[in-house]
């Protein structure tokens, strides 16, 4: 099990790795192309946290064997992918001169950090000690970071600024937004429909 995972982590952090490699030889290291390479390692691994969210629901809906019981494996590339999320947060501040985000906004993604390495923390062992207590965990911390992708998705879809009124950025904020709604939905239908059976 342990190699297994150890296969996903690396892959995940790799791929977001090598994006964010790829990005900044391209563009440079400044703040602009920093923020593009945030922009574009939050996607990947939002991919990988969508498949740990509802991949299981998808399996089951279409039959898509390859993603039965994978929930853990994307769970754990994604928080891997998410480091490179965070040395760039960690550039970009020494770019600035200062922590990227304040306030509320600091803290809301701050929590959702905790819940991403606490789960996967707990994935190795404890959650099995936890009990009857892993499920809710699991529930509140998930959501909680569908949440917090959803928050800088869905914002720009809804409310873009002047700027934004054209289709690129439609196009890089609008599917990821459907996704973050299509999410719960998809685990609601085959809950409902696994009890209903
Ligand atoms: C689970 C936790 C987190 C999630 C789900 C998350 C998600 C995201 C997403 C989706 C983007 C792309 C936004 C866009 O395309 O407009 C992004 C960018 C960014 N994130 Fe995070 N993030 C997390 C943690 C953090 C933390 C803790 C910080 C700072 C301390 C941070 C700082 C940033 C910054 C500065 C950007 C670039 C924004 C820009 O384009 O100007 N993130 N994040």
């Amino acid at each position: 099990m342990m190699q297994e995972s150890v296969k996903w982590m690396g892959a995940g952090f790799g791929a977001a790795l090598v994006l964010t490699a790829v990005t900044l030889m391209l563009h440079g290291s400044d703040n602009k192309s920093t923020r593009l390479a945030l922009e574009l390692t939050a996607r990947f691994s939002f991919v990988l946290f969508w498949l740990a969210y509802a991949g299981g629901a998808l399996a089951t809906l279409f039959r898509l064997d390859a993603l039965v019981g994978r929930g853990r494996e994307f769970g754990l590339a994604f928080a891997a992918a998410h480091l490179v999320h965070i040395g760039l947060v960690i550039w970009l501040g020494v770019l600035m001169g200062r922590v990227p985000l304040s306030g509320g906004l600091l803290l809301f993604f701050m929590v959702g950090l905790v819940f991403t390495y606490l789960l996967a923390f707990l994935s190795f062992g404890g959650a099995k000690a936890l009990g009857q207590l892993w499920r809710p965990l699991r529930f509140v911390g998930m959501n909680y970071i569908l949440i917090a992708f959803a928050r800088d998705f869905i914002l720009p879809v809804l409310y873009p600024k002047p700027a934004q009124y054209n289709v690129a950025h439609f196009v890089a904020y609008a599917p990821f937004a459907a996704a973050c709604v299509a999410a719960p939905l998809l685990v609601l239908a085959v809950t409902m429909r696994q009890r209903a059976a």
